[in-house]
């Protein structure tokens, strides 16, 4: 299965922070916006990624996230020139898809629990046309929204409802065998001109082979569009490192256990940043290396 992070969008929500820097790199505590959904796709086991942004943001990822061989993956960048929607990231990324799967994850969604890495294994496994992964909202109008069976199919998938038949909101991950490429490629533009990703989902729903997947009480889901969002999520990694003294989306430590890495390339990733700073995110690598 192949993985891309669609991180572009003009961030006009957040201004003016966004003004000059892409909204999926500004820091959610203590890491960039983009190490979450990153975090989430190694979990998932995928190890050849496409990061695909602003032509003018492209760079700055490269800066941060190279060709990911430090952290044992292959991560490649391609150019979105305008927002025309979620789910023109198939097309963008159609080359780089080729035959396979493929698990498109927003940059600026956030997700924490812990059995994800479980969920997310076995949803892999058990693919069949999409599977979309649904959150209990007090805010259901905000997003696409879902109803399902007792068998977890979607029986109906609308987006931003002003009037919602549920309070499960569908999160900005979403797995699809190889044909939602060549859906995506038919797709229409909306009224207001996007190519929306509930319109592809809603092809997979009306063949029957839509699954949702509660991700329910257990875990924690922010999208990170709006200031209070922002700071909601980072008040969340925040908590977690300050109380369990765990660093929740730690690239380099997600990419240690996976096994994508070893204890001695995970050393040298904390002491490169020890190295060049006193920050505790070096000392937290060097810990886990058992250096
Ligand atoms: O966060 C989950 C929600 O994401 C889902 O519940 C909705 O069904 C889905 O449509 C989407 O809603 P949003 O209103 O959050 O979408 P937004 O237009 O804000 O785009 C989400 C992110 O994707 C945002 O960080 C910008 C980026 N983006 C957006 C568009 C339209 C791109 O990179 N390229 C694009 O063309």
């Amino acid at each position: 299965m192949r993985g891309i992070i669609l991180a572009g969008g003009t961030g006009s929500r957040l201004r003016p922070i966004t003004a000059v820097s892409s909204k999926q790199l500004l820091p959610v505590y203590d890491k960039p916006m983009v190490y979450y959904p990153l975090s989430v796709l190694m979990l998932a086991g995928i190890r050849e990624i496409l990061v695909i942004s602003n032509p003018e943001y492209l760079d700055d990822f490269r800066q941060l996230l190279g060709d990911g061989s430090q952290l044992g993956i292959d991560i490649g960048y391609a150019p979105q020139d305008r927002p025309r929607g979620l789910a023109d990231a198939l097309r963008v990324g159609r080359d780089f898809i080729g035959d396979e799967q493929v698990a498109l994850i927003l940059g600026d969604n956030i997700f924490y629990g812990h059995a994800l890495t479980e969920i997310l294994r076995r949803e892999r496994e058990r693919l069949d046309g999409c599977t979309l992964f649904g959150y209990p909202v007090s805010d259901p109008e905000r997003y696409g929204v879902a109803t399902v069976d007792d068998a977890g199919r979607i029986t109906s998938l609308e987006e931003k409802p002003a009037r919602p038949r549920s309070n499960l909101a569908v999160t900005g991950l979403y797995l699809y065998d190889n044909e939602a490429v060549e859906l995506a490629a038919e797709l229409k533009p909306s009224e207001r001109g996007e190519l929306e990703i509930t319109d592809l989902n809603r092809a997979f729903v009306e063949q029957g082979r839509a699954r949702l997947v509660d991700l329910g009480r257990g875990s924690a889901w922010f999208d990170t569009g709006t200031h209070d969002s922002l700071m909601d999520a980072s008040l969340f990694v925040q908590i977690l490192a300050k109380r369990q003294g765990i660093r929740l989306a730690c690239v380099e430590e997600v990419a240690f256990r996976m096994g994508f890495i070893d204890a001695g390339q995970l050393a040298v990733l904390g002491k490169g940043i020890l190295d060049a700073s006193a920050s505790g995110y070096g000392a937290y690598l060097q810990d886990l290396a058992g250096v």
